[in-house]
């Protein structure tokens, strides 16, 4: 049996081989269907979650043995009710198109934010352009990023 804090939450997963790749887990195993499979060779950042609330993995090539203590957090976890700064910054700026890659594109963007709360156009495109959109959505979560930063620091200074 291995043990996986996910999304603030224990989860005891039995019969697993160690080095089945964390998306499986999240996906088959889980119900965690919000991150999604695409390339399966960590070149497209479909599958993107976040280590220890911060640090960017690509689950569809992170065995669960690599995992350890750390917390795992998937799209499903990132805030209770759909309302962290980036999400609500990706609705208010219409930011999918079909969808499928949106839910590593904002989990890319929460890691880039909590590296550089204020980044500048070169920092994003830099942080971002490991992540794919096949409906070319780039200018759209570029500008969503940016509302959500604003809005993070606006929160801060409160
Ligand atoms: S599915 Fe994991 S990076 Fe493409
Ligand atoms: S919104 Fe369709 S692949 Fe990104």
């Amino acid at each position: 049996m291995i043990s996986l804090r996910i999304n603030g939450t224990e989860r005891a997963v039995e019969d697993l081989d160690p080095e089945t790749p964390l998306l499986w887990v999240l996906r088959d195993r889980l119900g965690l269907t919000g991150t999604k499979y695409a390339c399966g060779m960590a070149q497209c950042g479909t599958c993107t979650v976040l280590l220890d609330g911060k640090e960017s993995a690509r689950a569809c090539m992170l065995p669960v043995s690599a995992i350890g203590k750390r917390e795992v957090t998937t799209i499903e976890g990132l805030s209770a009710d759909g309302d962290h700064p980036l999400q609500r910054a990706w609705r208010e700026h219409a930011v999918p198109q079909c969808g499928f890659c949106q839910a590593g594109q904002i989990m890319q963007a929460a890691a880039l934010l909590s590296a550089k709360p204020r980044p500048s156009d070169a920092d994003l495109d830099a942080w971002m352009s490991a992540n794919l959109c096949r409906c070319g959505t780039y200018p759209r979560i570029r500008a969503a990023i940016h509302a959500a930063a604003a809005d993070l620091a606006a929160e801060e200074a409160r």
